[in-house]
C-alpha cells in the first residue's frame, strides 16, 4: 500500500507519499502564512485559492521525490475536515478526481487525527493504548487512543484552543500572525519572575481547558503597561509558563485517572520547546514515556495524513468518491 496523502484544511498546502513498508517517501508543504499575515489572521477565501495555485505542483514534487509514479501509488487520502470549507474543498476535489482518473480508492481524513497519529511517523512510535494531548490553533483536547479510530475524549477547551491564545496575545505583543513561534522566541528573554499569570481550571475536578481568561489577563496586562522590550518578553514569558502549566498540570491528571503511562503530543503548540521540557519531566516523574512528532509534524503537514489515509485504507476503509467535507468534525465520530 503507497498512498498520497493531500492537506489543505486551513494555511498550509501539503502533499506527502507514505508506503506501509518503507515509511515515509516524501513530503513537500506550500506555507500560506505571507499571504495571511498582513491581514492578521486567516482569510478563507485566500487560503482556498493560494490552495489552487499550489496543490498541482506539491504533487508533482512529492511523486518525483518518492520516485512514484501514478502505477506504484496504491490509495490517495486529503483531509476532509475540520477546516475551512473552501480549503477543504480543494483538498477533497483532487484527491477525489485523482483516485477517478489513476483508479484508486480515496479517504477522507479527520485533520485532528493526523495530529494525533503524527508520532507514528517516527523511528520509535509510541504503542497503543495511549493518552494524546492535542494542543492546535483551533483546539486543546486530552483524548484517550485504544486503538486507529477508537478516541475517547477525556477533556476539551470550553472556550479558546491554547494556540489562539498564544496567537491572540502574540498579536497583542506586536509579534504578527500566527504568533506562538515567535511568542516562544520572545518569552526566553523574560523575566518569569516579574509577573504572575493564572493556570486556568487547576482546582476544578475533570479534564476541562478554559484558555480565553487567560488571554484576557494577558491583555489587560499589556494595556497596563509601556510595552518596552524587557516588558514583552516578561509578559510573554509569564503567558508561556501559565498556559503550559496548565496542560502539563492536565496531563498529569488524565495519566493517573486512566493508569495509562504514555503521553502523545501533537499539533502546533506541540512544538513549543518549554512545553516538550515540561512534559518530558512530568512523565519522567510519573514512570512514564512522552512521545512527540518532530518538530515539523507539529505543525499542518502531508505526511500524517498519508499515514492515516494508508492504515485506514489497510483496514479496509474507503470513501465513495463523492466530493464531500466536514467543516465541522467531532473527532469520535471519524
Ligand atoms: O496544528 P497547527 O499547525 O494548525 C491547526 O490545526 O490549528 O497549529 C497552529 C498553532 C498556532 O496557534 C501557532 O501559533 C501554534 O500552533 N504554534 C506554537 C508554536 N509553534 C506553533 N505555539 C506555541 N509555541 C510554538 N513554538
Ligand atoms: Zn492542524
Amino acid at each position: 500500500m503507497r498512498v498520497l496523502g493531500i492537506e489543505t484544511s486551513c494555511d498550509e498546502t501539503a502533499v506527502a507519499v507514505y508506503d506501509a513498508k518503507a515509511g515515509l517517501l516524501a513530503h513537500a508543504l506550500y506555507s500560506q502564512i505571507t499571504t495571511h499575515a498582513k491581514y492578521g489572521g486567516v482569510v478563507p477565501e485566500l487560503a482556498s485559492r493560494d490552495h489552487i495555485r499550489k496543490v498541482i505542483s506539491l504533487i508533482e514534487e512529492a511523486m518525483a521525490i518518492a520516485c512514484s509514479t501514478p502505477k506504484n501509488i496504491t490509495g490517495v487520502a486529503y483531509t476532509a475536515g475540520p477546516g475551512l470549507v473552501g480549503a477543504l474543498l480543494v483538498g477533497a476535489a483532487i484527491g477525489q478526481s485523482i483516485g477517478f482518473a489513476w483508479g484508486l480508492p480515496t479517504i477522507g481524513i479527520h485533520h485532528m487525527e493526523g495530529h494525533l497519529l503524527a508520532p507514528m511517523l517516527e523511528s520509535e512510535p509510541p504503542s497503543y493504548p495511549f493518552i494524546a494531548l492535542l494542543v492546535s490553533g483551533g483546539h486543546t483536547m486530552l483524548v484517550r487512543v485504544a486503538q486507529l479510530g477508537i478516541y475517547e475524549i477525556l477533556g476539551e477547551s470550553v472556550d479558546d484552543a491554547v494556540g489562539e491564545a498564544f496567537d491572540k496575545t502574540a498579536k497583542l505583543l506586536g509579534l504578527g500572525y500566527p504568533g506562538g513561534a515567535a511568542l516562544a522566541a520572545l518569552a526566553k528573554k523574560g523575566d518569569s519572575k516579574r509577573f504572575h499569570f493564572p493556570r486556568p481550571m487547576i482546582n476544578r475536578v475533570g479534564l476541562e481547558f478554559s484558555f480565553s481568561g487567560l488571554k484576557t489577563f494577558a491583555a489587560n496586562v499589556i494595556a497596563a503597561h509601556s510595552l518596552d522590550e524587557q516588558t514583552r518578553a516578561d509578559i510573554a514569558c509569564a503567558f508561556q509558563e501559565a498556559a503550559v502549566e496548565t496542560l502539563v498540570i492536565k496531563c498529569r491528571r488524565a495519566l493517573r485517572l486512566t493508569g495509562l503511562k504514555t503521553l502523545v503530543v501533537a499539533g502546533g503548540v506541540g512544538a513549543n520547546l518549554v512545553l516538550r521540557e515540561q512534559v518530558h519531566h512530568m512523565v519522567k516523574e510519573e514512570g512514564g514515556i512522552a512521545y512527540f512528532p518532530r518538530h515539523e509534524f507539529c505543525t499542518d503537514n502531508g505526511a500524517m495524513i498519508a499515514y492515516v489515509g494508508c492504515q485506514r485504507l489497510l483496514a479496509g476503509q474507503h470513501g465513495d468518491g463523492v466530493i464531500q467535507v466536514a467543516p465541522r468534525w467531532n473527532l469520535v465520530d471519524c
